[in-house]
């Protein structure tokens, strides 16, 4: 089953609660947290997380977009996270694998993300213990950018490698999804996909999360 993630970074950010709502037949919610050095843009943090956590039931996807997330996901994990991804160019592997460590530990859903440039293969050595593979198509830091068709092949190389090591693994794409790319990045091999403007740009949220998965 495909499932979509909307993006809040492109809901208004002084109305989560009513926005977090508007996506209530999506299936889980996307927050972009950025650091201002991971990628030249800030969003949301900690804070954020905590509130959301109060005001929905539902599955918080977490993409932390910061230099050396080891230093920050117990907290994000405390504060009420489902899943959190963590880029691979962001800290040196030994990091890395510490941070999946301490998802471990405070029993959140583990994920590793992809800029454009890495390749697929950077997954290998985390592959058999994530729970998801973010592919990002495009570069991280901004909604409302255009989709990079080049993806289309990491995302056939990610779902290859997840089939063979992993099958239970699930691989969201995030980036330039919309009705004209949803069904592309569907037949490469995604399975969860994050919109942003395409969901609350929309002017019917629920008929766009729909057609996104598939079934108008
Ligand atoms: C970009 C973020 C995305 C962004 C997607 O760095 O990770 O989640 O919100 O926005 P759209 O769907 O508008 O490309
Ligand atoms: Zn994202």
């Amino acid at each position: 089953m495909i499932k979509i993630a909307p993006s809040i970074l492109s809901a208004d950010f002084a109305n989560l609660e009513r926005d977090v709502k508007k996506i209530s037949t999506a299936d889980y919610v996307h927050v972009d947290v950025m650091d201002g050095a991971f990628v030249p843009n800030m969003s949301i943090g900690i804070p954020v997380v905590q509130s959301l956590r109060k005001c929905t039931d539902m599955f918080l996807d977490v993409h932390l977009m910061i230099e050396k997330p080891v230093r920050y996901v117990e907290q994000f994990a405390k504060a009420g996270a489902d899943l959190l991804s963590i880029h691979l160019e962001a800290d040196h592997p030994t990091r890395i694998a510490e941070a999946l460590r301490i998802m471990d530990e405070c029993k959140v859903k583990k994920a590793v993300a992809l800029r454009p440039i890495t390749s697929p293969n950077a997954i290998l050595p985390y592959i058999e213990q994530l729970d998801l593979v973010l592919v990002m198509t495009v570069e991280p830091g901004f909604g409302g950018q255009a989709f990079m068709h080049d993806q289309l092949d990491t995302i056939r190389q990610v779902r290859a490698l997840i089939n063979k090591y992993n099958p239970a693994c699930e691989l969201e794409v995030d980036g330039g999804i919309a009705p004209a790319t949803a069904p592309l990045v569907i037949e490469a091999g995604a399975n969860v996909l994050v919109a942003g403007s395409a969901v609350y740009g929309a002017p019917d949220i629920p008929a766009a999360i729909r057609t996104l998965r598939g079934n108008p």
